[in-house]
């Protein structure tokens, strides 16, 4: 019985500062960095989480271990909740053209005050937040009226959205107008206008080119007002 007890005190002396010694921060899948996402600021909220809403760091805050952020490069963006990141300002990742933010997670043990530094990096979720907005406006183009249907007659409508990837993408199309100007009667002219939709079409919704989609007639119609709806296609 005596033999045994030794036996077992040697093994836990042993033992645990062998552990202690070797133990730091670690996360959860044993990787060396962590990545999480968070969505860009839809106006000037920061509520946000992240995704995941924890950093993946074994241990309890202020149970087993300390966390602490370092910005290295520049002015902090996020604090510390226990293990969720919170934002400190809004951030826009079509503004400063910002894709992720890169920054350093101090991890102490808290019995042995050993320290490890985790990079951890946040990448930006892009919201679709801006409305494209068309250029070089108004555009304006005079053709004949014996131009035959299918013509392209104009090929420069463009309207830029500052969102990226699939936010990004903007379709056009021609709906019917409102408010169409009055029909200028000054003297020696008569302008008749109209609306130009189903006299013209956009056959490629991405690209800005507008064809003759019905016979013209001057007699007629002298002027035509087309009204274009530039949308971004989104898949959020
Ligand atoms: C660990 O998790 C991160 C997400 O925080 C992930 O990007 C990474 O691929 C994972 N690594 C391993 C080895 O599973
Ligand atoms: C944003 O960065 C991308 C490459 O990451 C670059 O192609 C683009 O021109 C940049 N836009 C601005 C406004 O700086
Ligand atoms: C083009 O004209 C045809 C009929 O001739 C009509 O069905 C179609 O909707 C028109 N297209 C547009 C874009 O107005």
């Amino acid at each position: 019985m005596e033999y045994l007890w030794i036996t077992c005190s040697i093994f836990l002396l042993l033992y645990l500062p062998f552990t202690r010694s070797q133990g730091l921060c670690e996360v959860k899948n044993g990787s060396s960095t962590i990545i999480v996402d968070i969505e860009e600021s839809r106006g000037t909220s920061i509520s946000q989480e992240t995704v995941p809403p924890e950093l993946p760091i074994v241990g309890e805050p202020n149970v087993d271990i300390f966390l602490d952020l370092s910005f290295p490069k520049g002015v902090p963006l996020f604090f510390l909740n226990e293990k969720k990141l919170q934002l400190l300002t809004p951030i826009d990742r079509d503004e400063k053209n910002l894709s992720h933010i890169v920054f350093q997670l101090i991890c102490t043990i808290k019995s042995t005050y050993k320290k490890r530094t985790i990079p951890v990096i946040v990448r930006l979720i892009d919201v679709n937040d801006n409305a494209p907005k068309f250029i070089n406006t108004p555009y304006e183009t005079t053709i004949s009226e014996l131009t035959p249907v299918g013509t392209t007659i104009f090929q420069n409508v463009a309207a830029k959205d500052k969102d990226t990837g699939v936010n990004g993408l903007v379709e056009y199309t021609i709906v019917k107008g409102s408010n169409l100007p009055d029909d200028d009667n000054s003297i020696g002219r008569r302008m008749h206008s109209e609306d130009g939709y189903g006299y013209f079409a956009i056959n490629l919704p991405h690209q800005g080119q507008i064809t003759v989609n019905r016979t013209l007639d001057f007699e007629k119609t002298q002027r035509y007002y087309v009204t274009i709806v530039a949308t971004v296609s989104s898949l959020l």
